[in-house]
């Protein structure tokens, strides 16, 4: 049975993942989320769903986090979590977009080394690209080019052992992060994600990838 661990699974883009994997055929679905307590849509997803506590910036859920997978395996580790800002100081932006993901990555990274599949996705931002993407204009967008900044420079060790990865800008996806008049429904996100992670393929890892396999510059 494939597992997958979805990082940020309350709403939005890393519910849309945390529904397509539970209603897809025998995989076992791991989801993060701030509010346990009250997991709201999350709560309701049918399937072989179990919900984990986290915040991404609390050093101690993602040490307990580890240790719930000590002796277990993710074939599929999605980290999603993110934050636009506004009404953010820039420090708190850059620590959630930017640094974060690593530290929640490097945690869990032994149980994907241990998995059959050995997969990893970030998700990014197109906002993120300085060689072709929208001209740099808020800490929404630097934190995102140093998130790929720092994914460029650990992927090769990643690879090295085992770790087929990706980053993914999922387009301009109708969430509460991406506001009603966005283009994309969540559903159709997610699914160009899951098709390009399901036949991954080795010339793609390590390639910042938009949710239809189209390569964005870095
Ligand atoms: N929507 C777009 O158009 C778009 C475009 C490009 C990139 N992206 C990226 O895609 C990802 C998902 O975006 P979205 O549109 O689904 O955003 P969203 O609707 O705002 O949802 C963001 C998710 O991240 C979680 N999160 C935020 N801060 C967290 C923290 N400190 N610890 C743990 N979880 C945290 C939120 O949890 P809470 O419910 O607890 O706040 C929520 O589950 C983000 O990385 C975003 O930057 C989105």
């Amino acid at each position: 049975m494939p597992s997958v661990m979805i990082i940020g699974a309350s709403r939005g883009i890393g519910l849309g993942f945390a529904e397509a994997y539970a209603a897809a055929d025998g995989w076992e679905v791991h989801a993060t989320t701030r509010t346990i307590d009250a997991p709201g849509a999350l709560g309701q997803v049918a399937g072989n769903v179990t919900l984990h506590a986290l915040d991404v910036t609390d050093a101690d859920q993602i040490n307990q986090l580890a240790l719930a997978f000590a002796d277990r395996d993710l074939d599929l580790l999605i980290h999603n979590a993110g934050v636009y800002g506004t009404g953010m100081s820039r420090d708190e932006v850059l620590t959630i977009n930017a640094e974060a993901p690593f530290n929640v990555i490097n945690a869990l990274l032994p149980a994907v080394k241990r998995s059959g599949e050995k997969k990893l996705a970030i998700l990014t931002s197109h906002m993120g690209s300085r060689n072709g993407g929208p001209t740099p204009s808020n800490v929404y967008g630097a934190s995102k080019a140093a998130l790929n900044d720092r994914y460029r420079e650990v992927e090769p060790q990643w690879r090295e052992r085992g770790i087929k990865s990706v980053i993914f800008h999922p387009g301009w996806v109708q969430t509460d992060m991406g506001g009603a008049g966005a283009s994309v429904p969540v559903a159709d996100s997610v699914r160009g994600m899951r098709r390009i992670l399901s036949s991954l393929r080795s010339d793609e890892y390590g390639k910042f990838l938009d949710w239809q396999g189209n390569e964005v510059p870095w």
